[in-house]
């Protein structure tokens, strides 16, 4: 297994260039399955979660090839669904897998996916999903370890589904379902997400008919005539917010390029009170560094709110933060296991139930340290970037997930990071 080893102490500057969105890749790679139609996705962001997805789409009968004189753009036809069973392997190694659900149903009238079971940062069942296609009519069971969907015969129905809760795959899933059942669907309290949006964006350029799209309310017309469609991924607000982080941490100036500002706001606002300085332009985010970083108090929360996504990177910038920060994590349980790590490189800090308490330290130091998922891996990488010395960080195949070219994006803008054989030691 590979290790990333990082020597700290250098102002990152230069550009880095944002890919597509992981998370709006995601669902627009399972939404070919909705059609025979070809669906080009352009911005395409080669990550292994990404990479993940196509293997399972391949099984399940979608044809992909690269697209255009980019190689960064794919075109994905589903002429016939060859299985409609997303196996546990697949699933057990991303849990977005679930994604397939919706598309599968609707298209196929039936879908067995394997149920994701815990995962590092939560339990995060699947409940919300399963009770929006059961209000579009499809008849659930679980068995075996796996969630067996069928539509009735006469296929799924539109209807009025009312999320409980605010979830992002939960929406993306139901959306997708209803713009291929029969009739209206109107989704109440969906996700307001980005990535939600751009999926629905996507859609519509495909032939469906949503209204709402950006609110917490979509109404959606259903039967849809699918019509090929070219679509450019949104650009990854988490990876742009992660170099800025970046920038921020170190000292240094970074030009996000192909950042999607509008869709960062709270993000942005949220390094600004840190003691960032942060320039605009039509296609860049410029980061860099007003003074000396402040402490701040700040709490996750659904679109628009601070994304759980980036809790994780901001704690890393607040451990050399002068005075005490607090951040509380209001979406997933669970979701601090980088506290232990950083505290292993001089962080001072506490967590009492979903609240982290963070005193600022003058400086971090290196220390071999392990990733547990993938965002808390990227606030490793951030500390090693500022701490005194080479730092170790072990099990990368969690940064490898969301992030392309890492070492490459950072070497650009003078760090000194390196990936290297792992020697032995666990
Ligand atoms: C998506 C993102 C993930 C991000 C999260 C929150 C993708 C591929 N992943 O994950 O990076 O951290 O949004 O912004 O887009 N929940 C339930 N029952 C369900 C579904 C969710 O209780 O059926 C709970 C979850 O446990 C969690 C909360 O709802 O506490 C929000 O989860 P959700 O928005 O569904 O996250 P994901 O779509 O899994």
């Amino acid at each position: 297994m590979d290790c990333i080893r990082i020597r700290g102490g250098q102002p990152l500057r230069g550009r880095v260039e944002i890919d597509g969105a992981k998370n709006a890749a995601l669902p627009l790679m399972a939404a070919s399955l909705l059609t025979d139609q070809p669906v080009t996705l352009a911005r395409y962001p080669e990550l292994g979660d990404t990479r993940s997805m196509l293997a399972l789409l391949r099984r399940l009968g979608v044809e992909v090839t690269p697209a255009g004189p980019c190689s960064r753009s794919l075109a994905l036809v589903t002429r016939r669904v060859a299985s409609t069973t997303a196996d546990y392997d697949l699933v057990r190694r991303m849990r977005a897998s679930v994604l397939v659900l919706g598309p599968l149903l609707v298209r196929s009238g039936q879908a067995e996916i394997s149920l994701p079971g815990g995962c590092a940062i939560g339990t995060r069942p699947i409940d919300l999903h399963l009770r929006a296609l059961a209000d579009l009519g499809a008849v659930i069971d679980l068995e075996g370890g796996y969630v067996r969907a069928r539509a009735p015969r006469q296929g799924l129905r539109g209807a009025r589904i009312r999320f409980a809760q605010v979830s992002v795959g939960a929406t993306e899933n139901a959306l997708m379902a209803a713009v291929l059942a029969r009739g209206e669907t109107r989704i109440e309290n969906a996700a307001r997400e980005p990535e939600v949006a751009d999926l629905a964006q996507c859609l519509t350029a495909m032939g469906a008919g949503i209204e709402g799209i950006g609110t917490s309310t979509l109404q959606v017309q259903g039967d849809t005539a699918f019509r090929p469609a070219s679509h450019r991924i949104l650009g990854d607000r988490i990876e742009a917010g992660s170099y800025a982080a970046g920038a921020l941490i170190t000292g240094g100036r970074i030009e996000l390029a192909g950042a999607p500002a509008d869709a960062m706001t709270a993000t942005l606002d949220v390094l600004r009170s840190v003691g960032a300085r942060i320039e605009l332009s039509p296609d860049a985010v410029v980061v860099g560094r007003s003074g000396a970083l402040t402490a701040t108090e700040v709490e996750t929360g659904v679109y628009p709110a601070f994304p759980t996504d980036m809790q994780a990177q901001l704690m890393a910038v607040l451990c050399l933060a002068g005075g005490r920060s607090r951040i509380v994590e209001n979406i997933f349980e669970n979701r601090f296991m980088h506290v232990s790590e950083l505290v292993r490189m001089g962080a001072r800090i506490r967590v009492r139930g979903r609240a982290a308490e963070i005193d600022g330290v003058r400086k971090l130091l290196a220390a071999p340290v392990m990733a547990t998922d993938l965002r808390a891996s990227l606030s490793l990488v951030l500390a090693a970037l500022a701490a005194e010395g080479e730092s170790v960080i072990r099990r990368v195949y969690h940064l490898d997930r969301g992030y392309s070219r890492l070492e490459a994006k950072l070497q650009a803008v003078g760090a000194t990071i390196r990936r290297a054989a792992e020697d032995g030691e666990t």
